[in-house]
């Protein structure tokens, strides 16, 4: 069955470790000029519906790295949809292409072309869940660990909106408890959602051995925290909610220097980006020292680089020098004698 990726939860933890390990790898290798082409004349394809830097650099130079070759693909270019059912663009691809990421507001559009595709889909960013940025932020805090402690028992206080609308959020606040990690989310009154919507989060903890908390004091909430993670304020399409959204969350849920100040010395500074300087976290602060932000945004390439491999790597079809040196005398006596 073809495996895709929409959702790290559907990797055990064993599986992303072993992706973040891969990362590594990969990363130290390119650092060396010496990243082995893994998916030699692989073809990827990159569906984007919204805006994107870091996920269409990322796979489009990832694919390069490997020795393969990556389209970019947008809606409007593409019968997605329209003049095609999504259904009838997975079988296409799927004969085409030998692996699709597709980012969409449309979650089910993610889901439907992974339901019918034969090839792997990976989910480059839908309303729910961003599993991409999600475990490159894992690869960065892998390599940022505060001193004697692992994944499994680091704190990460996601500042910010802690309803459906926070894609990032939502997928680290399944994975690391389920890790044995601490997710504390911060949001102001009237930003959470019904529980129903943290059901994942609370079965994670009892998976995995962490914790999973909603607190509304940002100071109370930094108190621990080995990692402060911020998203934006408003989001594009939402620009009528501006006004209060600022209102909300100004000046208390900006992470700048003096909430910085009520948090351990060690603690680390995250946002997936983009970011609006100045709003959710005070330039000082994404310049910081103990800023990751730069650091992941460069992991974005050697996580999805890690995500390629393990889906595309063992299905290509890689012939004995024998076997190509057959098929080229066929073809060149075929040409020779006929065109
Ligand atoms: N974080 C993220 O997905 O960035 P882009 O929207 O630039 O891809």
């Amino acid at each position: 069955m073809t495996r895709h990726f929409l959702d790290l939860m559907d990797y055990t933890n064993e599986e992303v470790y072993e992706l973040i390990e891969l990362g590594s790898m990969l990363k130290r290798a390119d650092k060396l000029g010496a990243c082995p082409p893994l998916l030699d004349g692989a073809s990827l394809g990159m569906i984007f519906d919204e805006p994107s830097t870091r996920t269409r650099i990322s796979f489009e130079v990832a694919m390069t790295k490997l020795g393969g070759h990556a389209l970019y693909l947008r809606p409007g270019e593409i019968h997605l949809g329209t003049s095609e059912t999504v259904k009838d663009t997975a079988l296409v691809m799927s004969r085409l292409l030998d692996a699709i990421e597709i980012r969409s507001c449309a979650d089910d559009e993610i889901v439907g072309l992974a339901a019918d595709a034969t090839i792997p889909v990976i989910n480059g960013m839908g309303t729910y869940l961003h599993p991409c940025q999600c475990l490159c932020d894992l690869m960065t805090m892998s390599e940022h660990l505060p001193e004697g402690k692992a994944l499994s028992d680091v704190t990460l206080v996601f500042v910010g909106d802690a309803t459906i609308y926070e894609n990032v959020g939502t997928a680290l606040s399944h994975i690391l408890p389920r890790l044995g990690a601490h997710f504390v989310y911060c949001a102001p009154e009237g930003y959470c959602a019904d529980d129903d919507f943290y059901a994942p989060a609370y079965r994670a903890c009892e998976e995995g051995g962490g914790t999973f908390e909603i607190l509304h004091d940002p100071r109370e909430a930094v108190r621990n925290a080995d990692y402060i993670y911020s998203s934006v304020m408003w989001y594009d399409g939402f620009d009528s909610d501006r006004e209060k959204r600022m209102h909300d969350f100004l000046p208390d849920y900006q992470i700048n220097e003096e909430l910085a100040s009520c948090a351990p010395d060690h603690a680390m500074f995250m946002h997936y980006l983009p970011a609006q300087r100045g709003y959710e976290m005070s330039d000082g602060i994404m310049d910081h020292e103990r800023s990751l932000l730069w650091d992941g945004a460069e992991n974005r390439l050697y996580g999805e680089m890690a995500i390629l491999v393990k889906l595309m790597y063992a299905a290509r079809k890689r012939a004995s020098e024998q076997v190509k040196d057959q098929q080229k005398a066929l073809i060149e006596t075929w040409i020779a004698e006929n065109l």
